[in-house]
């Protein structure tokens, strides 16, 4: 009995190393483990140092800030179609019905409003009523354009109006106003 309590408290040169081991152990571990975790991060980070990267990253610093676009302001404007114009514009609101927008395709919400007859109708759609606003609240929209787009939206409603003939570029200066008269110069030779 005596020597297992002995046994018991007195640990032996070998038990003292091997739990000295097993205490250095544990923390080891820990610090290798965290030490593997941060290499594992930074090496998810490591920088693409390929040419390719690096040319992309200097167009992107050196990329100037103001863009210069050419713009022929002489080039004929293409008007867009009525459906192109209510695909942009007025389906929005005349899509769903929105605010109380005479409903695409509704024959009875559009019937009264086409009563008030094609012209009436244009001039709400430029100038805007109640809570319709001018031109759908698109400013670079042409009359040519709301008109196409007036009526197409009443057409589709039960009007039959005809689509407006697209606008003539207007006629440049007159080509009698600039042509010299044939004998201008020969006029003013003379004595
Ligand atoms: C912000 C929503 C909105 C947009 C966008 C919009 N409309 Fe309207 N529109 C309305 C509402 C609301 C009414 C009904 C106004 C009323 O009678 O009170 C209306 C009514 C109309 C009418 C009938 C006017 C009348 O006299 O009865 C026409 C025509 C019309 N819109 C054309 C257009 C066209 C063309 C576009 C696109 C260029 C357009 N709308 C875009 C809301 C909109």
């Amino acid at each position: 009995m005596a020597d297992s309590n002995a046994k018991m408290t007195q640990a032996t040169p070998q038990e003292i190393i091997i739990s000295i081991l097993a205490g250095l152990f544990a923390p080891l571990l820990a610090i290798f483990l965290i030490v593997q975790l941060v290499l594992g991060i930074q090496a998810e980070h490591k920088p693409d140092l390929s040419a390719e990267a690096a040319e992309k990253a200097t167009l992107k610093r050196i990329q100037p800030f103001g863009k210069l676009v050419a713009l022929d302001a002489n080039a004929p404007r293409v008007e867009k179609s009525g459906k192109e114009v209510y695909d942009a514009v007025c389906s929005s609101c005349h899509g769903s019905g929105a605010l109380g927008a005479p409903k695409f395709e509704s024959r009875g919400d559009w019937g009264g409003r086409i009563g008030q007859g094609y012209d009436t109708l244009l001039k709400h759609a430029i100038e805007g009523i109640r809570q319709m606003p001018p031109r759908g609240g698109d400013d670079t929209l042409s009359d040519l354009e709301m008109a196409r787009a007036v009526v197409f939206m009443a057409n589709a409603g039960g009007a039959s109006f005809k689509e407006p003939p697209a606008s003539t570029p207007p006629a440049a200066v007159p080509a009698t106003a600039v042509a010299p008269p044939a004998d201008g110069n020969a006029a003013a030779a003379k004595p």
